[in-house]
């Protein structure tokens, strides 16, 4: 009688925890569009500025865009040739691409001036907001998949030579949905929009340690090449240490410090090599998400700029081999390739 009692109590203790679980479970896998509105975050209103078009601006622009902060990585489709991984799909540039999921969709905007579909009716206050602080021209909160947290350092010239660019690009009409996630995906995103509110100076350009700073910053790299703990937020003391996982090509990235486990066997002529052909010492081919096929197009001297830069790493003890199954590492906690070796 008593144990039946019991056993019944308990079963309905079970049930609601249960209940409640599945209740959770859903709420976390809802598909949403935007923050939600609980969540606080910050923004700015929008401004009245405009970038007139010069020819200086159109070509730097265009550098930018292309090579150093690679956009079009993203916001193009591209075939998946073998031999060239990640070329574009030629007269396609920039007008977006898109995968769905069940309910949610992957959208990454077309950034052509088309009216209808693309940029042509964005003001340039509201292209400069969306990169470099976070809030689409719709006032909703992007997601970090689009990286403007790296692009928050750039400079206003360059804002305005990238939008001026993007302008100049032929429209192409290619309606896309908006970005549809589970709603716990967009609560674990790392970072949210802040606001930029007095001017970003243009770096000195002419000194190639801070050129090779600002350029490593729009290229990204570390956000690529520093493992990243559950909630992808950088591990901090294992900057630019490699451990990163891209299914994508079944690779993990490696280790750009100056340690003997990263790339100190590499020279300047070494790293514009690579860069340039995306073959490492000419037989080792990088595949995945690594965009040499862009940042290979980078001047000589920009190139030399980054690796001087990557020089002055501080050096982290972190093995990566692309060549070794993928394992528990260590020292970072995750599992990666060549994480047996250390
Ligand atoms: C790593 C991939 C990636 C790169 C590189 C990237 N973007 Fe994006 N971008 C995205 C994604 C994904 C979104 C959509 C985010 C969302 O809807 O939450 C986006 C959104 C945007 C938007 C906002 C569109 C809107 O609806 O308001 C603009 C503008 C934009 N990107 C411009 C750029 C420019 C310019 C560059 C290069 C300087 C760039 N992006 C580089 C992935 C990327
Ligand atoms: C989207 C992610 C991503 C970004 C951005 C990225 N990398 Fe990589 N990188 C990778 C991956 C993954 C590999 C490994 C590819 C392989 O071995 O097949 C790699 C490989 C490399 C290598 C070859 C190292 C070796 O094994 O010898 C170098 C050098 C390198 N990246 C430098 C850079 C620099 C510099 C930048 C910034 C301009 C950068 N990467 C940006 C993902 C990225």
């Amino acid at each position: 009688m008593h144990l039946g009692r019991v056993l019944r109590k308990i079963a309905w203790i079970a049930g609601i925890i249960i209940l409640v679980c599945v209740v959770l479970i859903l709420i976390a896998l809802a598909p949403t569009e935007d923050l939600p509105s609980f969540i606080r975050h910050k923004t700015r209103a929008l401004t009245t500025r405009r970038f007139d078009s010069t020819p200086e601006r159109l070509k730097r622009g265009r550098y930018i865009t292309q090579t150093v902060a690679h956009c079009f990585a993203c916001h193009s489709p591209r075939e998946d040739h073998p031999a060239h991984h990640g070329s574009f799909v030629p007269g396609q540039d920039a007008k977006g691409q898109f995968g769905t999921w069940g309910p949610y969709h992957l959208a990454v905007p077309n950034l052509t001036p088309d009216q209808w579909t693309g940029i042509g009716n964005w003001t340039d206050d509201q292209l400069a907001r969306a990169m470099r602080e976070g809030i689409g021209h719709d006032g909703r909160v992007l997601t970090t998949m689009m990286p403007y947290q790296w692009f928050s350092r750039m400079s206003d010239e360059d804002v305005a030579s990238i939008i001026v660019y993007l302008r100049s690009l032929p429209p192409v009409h290619n309606p896309l949905p908006r970005m549809r996630l589970p709603l716990i995906l967009r609560l674990l995103d790392p970072s949210y929009p802040e606001p930029i509110t007095s001017s970003v100076p243009q770096p000195d350009l002419s000194d190639p340690l801070q050129r090779g700073a600002y350029y490593i910053a729009l290229g990204k790299c570390f956000d690529c090449h520093t493992a990243q703990n559950w909630r992808g937020a950088p591990i901090p003391g294992l900057e630019f240490a490699g451990g990163n996982w891209f299914p994508d090509g079944e690779v993990s990235a490696p280790n750009l410090t100056p340690d003997p486990s990263g790339i100190s066997y590499y020279d300047e002529a070494m790293f514009i090599q690579v860069m340039r052909t995306g073959k490492v010492g000419g037989v080792r081919e990088l595949h995945g998400p690594m965009p040499w096929w862009e940042v290979g197009h980078m001047t000589d001297e920009d190139l030399k700029a980054m690796f001087a830069y990557l020089r002055t790493l501080r050096p982290v003890k972190h093995r990566v081999d692309n060549d070794e199954p993928r394992r528990y590492c260590t020292v970072c906690r995750r599992k990666h390739r060549g994480g047996a070796l250390n």
